[in-house]
């Protein structure tokens, strides 16, 4: 099988889509994922991974703070997927104009979203071009938003129903990503999470 239906495949594999928002030294920022996933059974110890790439601002800013805010958004909330997807909180602040307060781990928590887990980062594991964060959920809360909750946002009804004049934005952000991860790919490091006991 050739490399596009593998990663059509592949992309079966996505999860819902998620605000991942951080906090470092009075910057804020949020970025989006297809990438997170529950990684614990047991209800007293719940806990979520994501993939976040290296490129992204956002990944020096959860490791380097060992928190971090995902948020589950409704069916109908592109245009925030698009003001922090599409664009890196390096040059701008991406949250200026996003109703936010700092939750009880110091990173933001949107007002406006599905549900909220704040999380402490537990462990992480490398791939070469990016990290996997296992956080602790220390916090969970729905949006504040008068609207109904209605269905969460997965990736494919994101790719299937996105606005047609952001499409091109999206492929080439893609394209450019994908560069980034196969040149790094390969190159995995023994990461020591500097949170857990020696
Ligand atoms: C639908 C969608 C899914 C995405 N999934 C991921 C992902 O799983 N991991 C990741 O690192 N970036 C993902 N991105 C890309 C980041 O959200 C994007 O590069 C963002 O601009 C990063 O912002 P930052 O540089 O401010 O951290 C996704 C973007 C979109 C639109």
């Amino acid at each position: 099988m050739g490399p596009t239906e593998t990663y059509q495949l592949l992309r079966h594999l996505t999860s819902p889509v998620v605000a991942v928002t951080s906090e470092r030294t009075g910057k804020r920022n949020g970025m989006i994922s297809d990438s997170a996933v529950r990684a614990s059974i047991v209800p007293t110890i719940p806990r979520l991974s994501v993939y976040i790439h290296k490129f992204n601002f956002s990944h020096d800013m959860i490791f380097d703070t060992g928190r971090f805010v995902l948020h589950l958004l409704r069916e109908d909330q592109f245009d925030l997927v698009h003001r922090l997807g599409f664009v890196s909180g390096r040059a701008r602040d991406k949250l200026a104009d996003v109703p936010h307060r700092l939750g009880a781990l110091g990173a933001p928590v949107l007002d406006d979203c599905y549900a909220h887990f704040e999380c402490q980062v537990a462990n992480v594991m490398d791939t070469g071009s990016s990290t996997c964060f296992l956080g602790d959920v220390k916090e969970v809360g729905h949006g504040t938003a008068s609207v109904a909750r209605g269905a969460v946002m997965t990736a494919a009804h994101f790719r299937a129903q996105m606005p047609a004049e952001w499409r091109a934005a999206y492929e080439e952000h893609l394209v450019q990503a994908q560069r980034f991860a196969e040149a790094r790919s390969r190159d995995i490091r023994a990461t020591v999470w500097r949170g857990l006991p020696p």
